[in-house]
């Protein structure tokens, strides 16, 4: 191990946040950083925006708490915001505290709205959470202890364009995965599919997007089979791709979109927007205790005006264009960049080994993140099993140019460092 590659190993150590504002972070050691994961892409709106904070205490100092058999004027405000953002149709809302919650209660109301069925379909190298059910609904993951509790759920394959099953071009693959898909539906399981469950750029599982005909052919089986979509926009939703939804962004409105991260401007809410002709659930059937927190739904409010006064979409849309194309002319440079993902600022490179053989590079990637925090920028990872070479630049939509072009920077000159001692 030579000398850099030993300081570097020292910083494997957890960090420990006392302090954030806007798009920095501060450590317990006085460092400050560049918050390029926005906290697990949850910062849409910088940290601790005094907006935000305002509207939380001022919830925190009238109610902090009130079962869900009643109804709080915040719940009645933030329910008229979320129909005014709504993706058409999903008009009808519901919280909880976690995106993975937010699934469950996606899948609960598919199931409901479909009492004669008992099966869900997801994708491959899909993310939904960490609760039994999205357990089930993601990628297998191994040496899961709940396997035998969990329920039925099958998981179809889904285009990759960058590694395309066959050689096939990527419509090819669409119309392959499309018909394993309907295939799945009417052969595949036992009787009737409650709902086809998808992220709409698979976040966690490689920030992997589909061409754009694949989610317009997933919603023309969805109706042909009588099966619901559920869109899970956890990551996606509110701005990050330049649009409020993915759903937006694609043109294609599915039955139930999942929400979470994001909306809450760092306060804990998730939930589902569900289309006006389901039926809702009957009382009790998805009742939590804190499900309706006041002062996160405070939170939430004063974070998506913030997104709309803001026009945090439109700048999303601007700073993802400026950050893909200076990683798209560093990819010229840096041969490790296998590949640029976008849209919006959900950005994402791909480090290979190889451009030919698409080999990951997980080393490189894990020291591009080791000295991103030497550098003063934290980049996102992706850990999940069989990834790990992938680098995310998924700042708060509100980030200055100046800091994003600075972390672009730093993720230039570590990529060059590190390829220097590569070869
Ligand atoms: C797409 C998606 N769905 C659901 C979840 C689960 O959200 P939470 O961790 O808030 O339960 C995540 C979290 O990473 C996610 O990325």
């Amino acid at each position: 191990m030579n000398n850099i590659t030993n300081e570097i190993s020292k910083m494997e150590k957890k960090i420990t946040l006392v302090r954030a504002q806007g798009s920095f972070v501060f450590d317990d050691t006085g460092h400050r950083y560049i918050d390029c994961t926005s906290q697990a892409w949850s910062n849409n709106l910088g940290a601790n925006d005094p907006r935000v904070i305002e509207a939380a205490i001022a919830q925190i100092r009238e109610l902090t708490h009130a079962r869900p058999t009643f109804d709080t004027p915040i719940l009645l405000k933030l329910n008229k915001k979320m129909q005014e953002v709504a993706p058409e149709n999903l008009t009808q809302v519901g919280y909880c505290l976690h995106g993975s919650l937010g699934g469950e209660m996606a899948m609960k109301l598919a199931f409901k709205n479909r009492p004669e069925a008992r099966n869900l379909i997801t994708l491959q190298d899909g993310y939904h959470g960490r609760s039994l059910a999205t357990l089930a609904a993601s990628w297998p993951h191994p040496n899961n202890p709940f396997l035998p509790i969990e329920p039925r759920v099958t998981r179809v394959p889904h285009p990759d364009p960058y590694r395309p099953r066959l050689g096939m071009d990527s419509e090819q693959e669409v119309r392959l995965c499309l018909e394993l898909l309907e295939d799945t539906i009417r052969k595949g399981v036992d009787g009737p599919v409650a709902a086809v469950m998808m992220e709409p750029i698979q976040g966690n599982g490689g920030h992997i997007e589909f061409p754009r005909s694949y989610y317009h052919g997933v919603r023309d089986i969805c109706n042909r089979t009588g099966a619901l979509l559920i869109f899970d926009e956890v990551q996606t939703g509110f701005g990050r791709l330049g649009t409020m939804w993915a759903s937006d962004y694609y043109g294609v409105t599915p039955d139930i979109t999942v929400f979470g991260k994001g909306v809450g401007g760092g306060f804990p809410l998730a939930g589902i927007l569900a289309h006006k002709d389901l039926t809702w659930f009957g009382e009790g059937e998805d009742a939590l205790t804190f499900g309706q927190f006041p002062p996160s739904l405070a939170a939430a409010h004063a974070t998506i005006e913030a997104i709309q006064n803001d026009g945090l979409c439109e700048r999303a849309a601007e700073q993802g264009k400026y950050a893909t194309e200076r990683l798209l002319e560093m990819q010229e440079r840096r041969k490790l960049i296998g590949n640029v993902r976008c849209p919006g600022l959900f950005v994402a490179i791909e480090l290979v080994k190889d451009r030919q053989t698409k080999e990951p590079a997980r080393w490189a990637a894990h020291q591009v993140y080791l000295r991103g925090i030497r550098h003063g920028v934290l980049f996102g990872e992706s850990r999940y099993l069989g990834l790990g070479n992938l680098i995310k630049v998924k700042p708060p939509l509100d980030i200055s140019r100046e800091l994003l072009a600075r972390s672009l920077d730093v993720l230039d000159e570590v990529l060059g460092e590190i390829e220097d001692e590569m070869s």
